[in-house]
């Protein structure tokens, strides 16, 4: 069966190899091993992200986020334990890792199949509002509208799980609030899953339906977010939150 594989580009190939796809769509990891010599990088993780929920993975640097996400991604491979996850994956890393020899509606497209893969691909950036860019080189994108082509590259294929590995962690603070908006209001209509990896605690609470903390090569912790409607950093609920998650990462905030 032909499945839709991130490369290291985050575009897709159908030829790759990667976990099994569950026949519900959901994500289930099991006990997940990954060393790296004498270093155990992961060790027994266990994860789910049921369809279309919303999970924010957040941990200090180093602690293993992309290395999980990876693995997730059939990008690599772990040395004990079980992944099943969507068919159809699809990776945001920190960098656009945009093709620079190729026009930005070609960059959308790479690896599509059938169709008029410019028509799929310029309603692609017609949704991330970069209509007027599909004919550009990437050179010319400021940094937050390459992160912009980067997911509609990835939300092109429908994919049944988005990963997002620290996508907004390079923009300046003005952008990185617009895309959150962005991010929500394009997951709202296509209802992926969403793994997104964040040292940003704040964004995690913003984003997510649930926060999971890592630590020590495990999931040491999770928060279901329930506030509903706007987000505001300044309400209680949000507050107690990050003092949770905080303290589960071993940071404590001064008063
Ligand atoms: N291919 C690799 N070879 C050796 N060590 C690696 C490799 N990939 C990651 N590591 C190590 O694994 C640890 C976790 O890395 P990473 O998953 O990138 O952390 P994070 O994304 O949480 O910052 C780090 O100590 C890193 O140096
Ligand atoms: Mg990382």
């Amino acid at each position: 069966m032909a499945t839709d594989l991130p490369t290291e580009t985050g575009a897709a190939t159908a030829e790759a190899a990667g976990p099994p796809a569950p026949a519900d769509g959901a994500v289930r990891v099991r006990g997940l091993a990954r060393r790296f010599g004498d270093h155990t990088v992961l060790d027994g993780l266990d994860l789910d992200i049921a369809p279309g929920e919303f999970v924010a993975l957040i941990g200090e640097s180093g602690c293993g986020k992309t290395t999980l996400l990876r693995l997730l991604a059939g990008l690599d491979a772990p040395d004990g334990g079980d992944i099943a996850a969507p068919a159809s994956r699809m990776v945001v890393f920190q960098e656009h890792r945009l093709l620079p020899w190729r026009r930005v509606w070609r960059n959308v497209a790479i690896g599509l199949r059938g169709g008029d893969a410019r028509a799929a691909a310029s309603e692609a950036l017609d949704e991330v509002g970069l209509s007027r860019h599909v004919d550009a080189w990437p050179s010319t994108l400021s940094g937050g509208e390459a992160q912009r082509v980067a997911l509609a590259r990835a939300l092109v294929r429908q994919p049944g799980l988005l990963l997002l590995d620290e996508p907004f962690a390079a923009l300046d603070a003005l952008t990185r609030i617009k895309m959150h908006g962005l991010v929500r209001r394009l997951v709202e209509r296509h209802r992926p899953a969403v793994l997104l990896v964040t040292h940003d605690v704040d964004e995690a609470i913003q984003l997510a339906d649930r926060v999971v903390a890592m630590r020590g090569g495990k999931l040491a912790g999770e928060h279901r977010v329930a506030i509903d409607g706007a987000r505001d950093r300044t309400g209680v609920e949000f507050q107690r939150l990050r003092a949770a998650l905080l303290a589960e990462l071993g940071v404590t905030e001064s008063p």
